[in-house]
């Protein structure tokens, strides 16, 4: 399986914010947002991962991860010329993928709970189709909503409805088998120009292929659309790491736990960083 982490567009609902720094390399409390979308390909044991992002951002991605190597794994990099839809992802990284499955990431979601890794490792076995996953929200209509029979199975998918048929809005994580890459390539641009996701799906519901699970509500699914947005999960965050003492989303943990680097590497990286309580977690993980 493979993992793609979308992390384009302009940004121009956080402007003056995004102005010259990439949207997903703005800080969710203490790292940039996208070690939170990394985290989650991670959890999944998924090691192999192409960014998408702008011509203007790829060098900024690359300093922060190199060839992957610091965690243990292989990341690639593509440009996204034009914000021209989140489907766009599965035809720049056709040769990424090439025959295998492939999961993909929206750069600015951010997931924490307990029963994740398990989702996640259950989904990353997709023998066929696409799942998706659906999650309760106040705010259905900023969303693609997914509507349920009685039997839990999925009638309906429509982006940003004006009338939502559901509260179910669907996260940007996806996960797809080799077909989707041509899925992707007979779209056509939907009515505000963009290759949409959400036909994708609507493809995959055609063929009876769509295999949607719905996310507890133990599980946290956060925004970061706006300002306020992003500072709730800053917050949100802080609490968490203050109150237990762990970190959400310390790549360089995951990496460790999953076996993908040893204590040595954790080490190097925790030294680098030593002068932050980033660090000092870090290294304080080799001790246990
Ligand atoms: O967050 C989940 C939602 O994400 C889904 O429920 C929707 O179905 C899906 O369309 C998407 O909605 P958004 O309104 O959040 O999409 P947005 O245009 O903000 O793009 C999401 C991220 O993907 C954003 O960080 C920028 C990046 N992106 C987006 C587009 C359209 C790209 O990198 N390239 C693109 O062409």
């Amino acid at each position: 399986m493979k993992g793609i982490i979308l992390a384009g567009g302009k940004g121009t609902r956080l402007y003056p914010m995004t102005q010259v720094v990439s949207k997903q390399l703005l800080n969710v409390y203490d790292k940039p947002l996208i070690y939170y979308p990394l985290s989650t390909l991670l959890l999944a044991d998924i090691k192999d991962i192409l960014i998408i992002t702008t011509s203007t951002d790829v060098d900024n991605y690359k300093k922060l991860f190199g060839n992957g190597e610091n965690l243990g794994i292989k990341m690639s990099y593509k440009v996204q010329d034009e914000p021209n839809g989140i489907a766009e992802a599965f035809v720049i990284g056709e040769d990424f993928i090439g025959d295998d499955n492939v999961c993909l990431i929206l750069g600015d979601n951010v997931f924490y709970g307990g029963d994740f890794v398990n989702i996640l490792q259950e989904a990353k076995n997709i023998k066929e189709g696409g799942i998706i996953f659906a999650y309760p929200v106040a705010n259905p209509e900023s969303f693609g909503v997914v509507e349920f029979d009685e039997t839990g199975k999925a009638i309906s998918i429509e982006e940003k409805p004006k009338i939502p048929k559901s509260k179910f809005a669907v996260p940007g994580l996806y996960f797809y088998d080799n077909e989707v890459i041509n899925i992707a390539k007979n779209l056509k641009k939907s009515a505000r120009g963009e290759y949409e996701i959400t036909d994708v799906n609507l493809e995959y519901l055609r063929q009876g292929k769509l295999n949607v699970k719905q996310l507890s509500r133990g599980l946290a699914w956060l925004d970061t659309g706006t300002p306020e947005s992003i500072l709730k999960a800053s917050e949100f965050v802080y609490t968490i790491q203050a109150r237990q003492g762990q970190y959400i989303s310390c790549i360089e943990e995951i990496a460790w736990r999953r076996g993908f680097i040893d204590n040595k590497k954790l080490i190097e990286i925790g030294n680098k960083l030593k002068m932050t309580d980033y660090g000092k977690y870090i290294l304080s993980l080799v001790g246990e």
